[in-house]
């Protein structure tokens, strides 16, 4: 199949790509070249950047898919690292390949000594998620040997390193926020227990995971892992098509899902449900939220891709629940703003019409709260989970053979040429 535009008198065929499942793709690379024209679509909302084997959503019907499994099994029957494990190889692995993964993933969660030093140079009150993006970023100073990206060694090197290190990071955040010491890794708990124990427990008492926490929050991780093109993702791709080191790429997604449009709803959606603190609010706000006038918007609510209940808000809603009952939290006015918050909005109107559902973070920043974490962790939650995909996508870049250098054309609107006026005689 091929796709014909005629751009002032010159015919163009295109080549159409078909994927798996989804749209297929018109490939317009020889465009430029033919009509001298670009194409222009800001936000992307048309656009796909690059071919990928690692995960599909159905925006229309509510489907996510990591390498073709339904995240629903994954997150009932599976847990986190065995999902890193499928993004990053493209299968499950055997019981046996488990375990190895398993075994490495533990015993690389020490990070150098040095970091500590480093960690003192920030301020106290600095956010999580600023120390959490320096501190990524720093780790390209501390592992020299895992940097070269044309090694395939140091490539999964790095990998297994940021996928361990990170839990560790983001706990070390967390302690020096609240002024107490850093917590060492146990290489003896499960990745999630060890993350918990890094930042709740304190050297003075014997901390106890409670293991419906834990898994709670594995599963969290698992819906968080990976979300195909996303904007964080697009820019640690973007940032991995110059050669940079997979730190630094990494570091740059860290940066990029900081913003309330993207992992720091979390935080904001938690932030809004306080700010509308009662029920019989509500209303104020729905009406705020479809003033054209008003630049407030529900946030945990819409989605660039779902157009339907978003998956992952779904089982996050049921776990929220099983946190709550666990913890002996009978009511939590939060939870009460948010179901009601969540039945008027999808019975109203302007929602229905815009096909606007509770996401993922509408619900996940309840749960968290439960566990013990401040808002302002939220979005380092979201990052530790969502480094094994960026990874992964990275890695697939750079494995891919035909991949580029990533370089968006413009549509330059500015001045045309014009000389320059000494300073005199401005
Ligand atoms: N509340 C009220 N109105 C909304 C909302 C909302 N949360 N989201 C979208 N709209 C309206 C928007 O005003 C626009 O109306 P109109 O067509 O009349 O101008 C229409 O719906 C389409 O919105 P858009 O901004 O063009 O859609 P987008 O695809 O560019 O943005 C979004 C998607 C997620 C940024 C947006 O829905 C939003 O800002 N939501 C709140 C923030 C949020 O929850 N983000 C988390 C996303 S899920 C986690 C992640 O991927 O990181």
């Amino acid at each position: 199949m091929s796709a014909h535009i005629t751009v002032a008198n010159t015919n163009v065929d295109m080549p159409v790509k078909e994927g798996t499942i989804g749209p297929s793709v018109i490939d317009i690379g020889k465009l430029y070249g033919q009509t001298g024209m670009f194409t222009y679509d800001p936000g992307f909302t048309s656009t796909a950047s690059c071919e990928s084997k690692i995960t599909y959503i159905d925006g229309d019907e509510g489907i996510l898919l990591y390498r073709g499994y339904p995240i629903e099994q994954l997150a009932l029957n599976g847990d986190f690292l065995e999902t890193c494990y499928l993004l990053l190889y493209g299968e499950l692995p055997t019981a046996a390949q488990k375990a190895d993964f398993d075994y490495r993933i533990t015993r690389h969660t020490m990070v150098h000594e040095q970091m500590m030093r480093f960690f003192q140079g920030f301020r106290r009150d600095a956010h999580p998620m600023a120390v959490l993006t320096a501190s990524v970023g720093a780790l390209s100073a501390f592992y020299h040997d895992s940097t070269d990206i044309s090694d395939p060694t140091q490539r999964m090197i790095a990998s297994m390193r940021m996928i361990a290190k990170i839990p560790t990071l983001a706990a070390m955040a967390y302690k020096y926020s609240i002024g107490q010491p850093f917590v060492y890794p146990m290489n003896s708990l499960d990745y999630t227990s060890n993350f918990l124990r890094m930042c709740f427990a304190v050297p003075c008492e014997e901390y106890k995971v409670n293991p419906i926490v834990s898994r709670a929050l594995d599963r969290i991780f698992i819906l968080h892992a990976d979300h195909e093109q996303n904007a964080s993702t697009s820019t640690v791709r973007l940032a991995g098509s110059s050669g940079a080191n997979p730190f630094a790429c990494i570091a740059a997604g860290v940066a990029c899902l900081w913003g309330p449009a993207h992992g720091g709803a979390n935080e904001a959606a938690l932030k809004m449900l306080q700010e509308i603190g009662s029920v019989d609010r509500i209303p104020e706000y729905i009406a705020r939220a479809k003033d054209k006038n008003d630049p407030f918007r529900l946030m945990g609510f819409g989605h660039r891709v779902y157009k339907n209940y978003d998956p992952r808000a779904k089982i996050m809603q049921k776990t929220t629940h099983e946190v709550l009952s666990e913890l002996g939290i009978k009511d939590d006015p939060l939870l009460d703003v948010a179901m009601e918050l969540e039945r008027i909005a999808l019975s109203d109107e302007y929602f229905i019409e815009k096909k606007l559902y509770p996401n993922i973070d509408f619900y996940s920043g309840i749960t968290l709260k439960a566990m013990g974490f401040p808002t302002s962790m939220f979005t380092v939650l979201f990052a530790l989970a969502r480094t094994v995909g960026w990874i992964a996508q990275w890695k697939e870049m750079i494995e891919d053979p035909s991949q580029r250098i990533g370089r968006p054309r413009q549509l330059y609107i500015g001045e045309r040429q014009r000389d320059y006026v000494a300073l005199n005689q401005r």
